[in-house]
């Protein structure tokens, strides 16, 4: 049976201990036959600079073929449907496809159609299935036993796919989530605790998740500018202290108005390990989804 990811849920928490055990492995970076003539292709209707390049290294340092096609010079620009380009690659026999696309659903409606495994790269505000395993795989590469840690996930939480996904994944794993907002960014999880401050809660947690206004997503512009918004939601020296909280964030980041640069450059930043970490994850999510 062909699998496919288009969200975490599709994954048991034992299949990604199991990924994330393969992932450690794939740390060093080493290239390997694992995917040996082998046919991944990409197609990424939004922008992208770090899913897309992490999912063609890992595919290529499993030894496989990896096409990216390039949508802006695509005919999807003279009228082809998205159904149709998919129905179309599929036919030149890729074992996975990996979409991005700015309709939540995609991923999900194509894997329907294609016999290739779909594997979804970010799919609108719904879901971003491997940026979560990679910040949980980061979350227990800093932690060891994730059970217990308290993580705030601070920004444009309601406009996220980061966040959607990781308010799946990571309550698995015995992870508090604590979701810092100011209102018109909070989703209505009614089981999660909230707050509209940093402050109030930056004594409690273990881990801040930041994340980038998406003012693509908004309707209408919500603030005079991101400095406005920054001035209460911005992670700085002078909030997190001498605390040991590790800070994470998916990128791309919005230096200064996300994250401080001195908090960037600071070793509890963990930010620039997502990055290595994601390479891995992708390459064990690849191989499980290929090979079995
Ligand atoms: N984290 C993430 O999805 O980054 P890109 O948009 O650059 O792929």
């Amino acid at each position: 049976m062909v699998r496919h990811l288009t969200d975490t849920k599709d994954f048991s928490k034992e299949e990604i201990e199991e990924l994330f055990e393969k992932a450690k492995e794939f740390l060093d970076e080493k290239s390997r036959d694992l995917l040996k003539s082998k046919l991944v292709i990409n197609i990424f209707f939004e922008n992208s600079t770090r899913t897309r390049s992490s999912f063609e290294v890992a595919a290529k340092r499993l030894g496989a073929e990896v096409v990216s096609l390039d949508v802006a010079t695509s005919s999807s620009t003279k009228g082809e449907t998205l159904y149709d380009t998919a129905a179309n690659l599929d036919m030149m026999g890729p074992d996975a496809i990996v979409v991005r696309h700015k309709n939540a659903g995609v991923p999900k409606i194509l894997s329907k159609y294609v016999k290739s495994s779909i594997v979804n790269g970010g799919d609108g505000a719904y879901a971003h299935p491997t940026q979560a395993l990679l910040d949980l795989f980061t979350l227990k590469q800093a932690f060891g036993n994730v059970s217990g840690k308290t993580v705030a996930i601070v920004g444009d939480i309601k406009n996220s796919r980061v966040a959607n996904s990781n308010i799946e994944l990571l309550p698995r794993f015995g992870i508090k989530l604590i979701l810092v907002a100011p209102p018109h960014f909070l989703p209505n999880y009614p089981e999660i605790e909230t707050s509209n401050s940093l402050e109030e809660i930056v004594d409690r947690v273990d881990g801040i998740m930041s994340l980038r206004t998406q003012t693509e997503r908004h309707k209408e512009a919500i603030y005079g500018s991101l400095s406005d918004y920054s001035v209460n939601y911005k992670v700085t020296k002078k909030l997190i202290g001498d605390r040991d909280i590790k800070i994470l964030h998916p990128g791309p980041v919005h230096r200064n108005i996300d994250i401080a640069d001195d908090v960037l450059d600071d070793e509890r930043s963990l930010v620039l390990d997502q990055v290595k970490n994601g390479v891995a994850v992708r390459m064990a999510v690849l191989d499980k989804l290929i090979n079995g």
